[in-house]
């Protein structure tokens, strides 16, 4: 896991050097902003998505590929005092390469993708680890590229959240949607891609972009992320 419980600070106190460890509390730790639903999460098509199809670059195993890019996330979903939360619902839904949305909401005349899969499922390992593959969402008007997520997770407070990509930091400084965000938040949701084996547990598999992504959930009580809007 991308985790880190601990780090050393150093200092210099009264002409003398010294080194300070600090303790960085699990309370400390970032935890992922709540960002808007939008107009196009995909229900009730979502609920029938399959738990275990990790794979949003095609509708079956011997479909065509869509077009685009295709890249994967690697992720965990952790609660702010940094416990593993296995069996959490992670919820994906994104544009196509051409910045459409597949939902009767999305006006924009840009061709749907008849091969992609728009929205994917997924539970988080016992280690709260997930992973999907998809291709690189297009750009559409007024927003720079995001994948939206919604988690589901026992005893924690829901998040619904977007996640962003490094690549496209110009895009991303002009959308009012990533700029409200502190910068601490921007950086919890954004990614930069190395290629990594798909499967990663064999090395030798075909390496794709990989991004990675730690959610982290706050507590039911907990009133420091803002209500999705
Ligand atoms: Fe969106």
């Amino acid at each position: 896991m991308n985790t880190r419980r601990l780090f050393i600070q150093s200092a210099a106190a009264t002409g003398v050097i010294s080194v300070l460890p600090k303790l960085v509390s699990a309370h400390d730790r970032i935890l992922t902003p709540s960002q808007t639903k939008g107009p196009f999460y995909p229900v009730p098509e979502i609920e029938k998505q399959d738990f275990f199809d990790f794979d949003l670059t095609r509708k079956g195993p011997d479909s065509p590929l869509a077009e685009g890019k295709v890249i994967a996330i690697r992720g965990s979903v952790i609660g702010h005092d940094e416990n593993a939360l296995g069996g959490s619902i992670v919820e994906v839904w994104q544009a196509c390469e051409t910045g459409r949305y597949n939902h009767p909401s999305d006006k924009n005349d840009r061709p749907i993708d008849p091969n992609f899969q728009y929205w994917g499922r997924i539970t988080t390992s016992e280690s709260g680890e997930f992973r999907f593959k998809t291709i690189l969402p297009g750009k559409y008007p007024g927003r720079t590229p995001h994948i939206h997520f919604r988690i589901l997770s026992p005893d924690r407070k829901e998040l619904v959240t977007q996640l962003y990509f490094g690549d496209h930091e110009s895009l991303n400084r002009k959308d009012s949607v990533y700029m409200s965000l502190n910068v601490a938040q921007r950086d919890n949701v954004t990614t930069v891609f190395e290629d990594m084996a798909i499967d990663p547990k064999d090395a030798k598999s075909e390496k794709i972009p990989t991004g990675q992504f730690t959610i982290v959930l706050g507590d039911p009580s907990d009133t420091k992320s803002t209500p999705p809007m």
